[in-house]
């Protein structure tokens, strides 16, 4: 891994797009979509609990739980990522209760805790976008323009991966991310 990115690389340059799991990524920080109480649940919250092994439990219970839209990090025990940061996503409700700053929110909070604690390269799953219903294309385009933003404000981070489980979803960030390039 390069020891720092350059400013000339382009910040799209800097995003990466793959389909796959989140737990098997080889990266600093792998983000969790979790629930307000950090405990575990189904979808990407389950695999990679399960993936981590009982001490990350163990270690989200002394952090109190957290809102819709902050970012706690914890250690990633049996996970390639050295660390977790567990946001909670917005809850899908129609569009009328915040959910779209919410959701951005989730990716700012995320990579200024990964900036924090010297990440260079992360990876996220699509927030919300499971259980929480939130639509795949809204979400995309949230998530996409909210890390070039941040990318562009800050140079430490080298690499953010979006990790897509199904190939629509990869499908969907692939066509946005080039939109966005335009
Ligand atoms: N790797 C990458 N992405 C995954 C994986 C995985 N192993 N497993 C699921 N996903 C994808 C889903 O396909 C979806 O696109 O993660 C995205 C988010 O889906 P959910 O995991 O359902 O998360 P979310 O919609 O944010 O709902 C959060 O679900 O699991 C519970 O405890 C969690 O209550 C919380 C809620």
């Amino acid at each position: 891994m390069t020891t720092g990115t350059p400013k000339s690389i382009a910040d799209w340059k800097r995003i990466a797009i793959v389909q796959g799991d989140i737990t098997r990524q080889d990266v600093d920080a792998i983000v969790n979509a979790a629930n307000e109480s950090l405990l575990g649940g189904g979808g990407v919250d389950g695999a990679i609990h399960r993936a981590a092994g009982p001490q990350l439990l163990e270690e989200c219970r002394k952090l109190g739980g957290a809102q819709t839209g902050q970012a706690k990090i914890t250690q990633g025990y049996h996970l390639l990522a050295r660390w977790v940061i567990h946001t909670v996503g917005p809850v899908w409700r129609g569009g009328q209760f915040h959910e779209e700053e919410l959701l951005a929110k989730c990716y700012r909070s995320s990579l200024a805790l990964a900036v924090q604690h010297s990440v260079r390269t992360i990876a996220f799953p699509a927030i919300s976008t499971g259980v929480y219903a939130f639509p795949l294309d809204r979400a995309t385009h949230i998530a996409i323009t909210e890390v070039k933003d941040f990318l562009a404000q800050n140079a430490s981070i080298e690499q953010v991966r979006f990790v897509c489980f199904s190939a629509a979803a990869y499908r969907c960030y692939l066509d946005t991310l080039s939109q966005t390039n335009k």
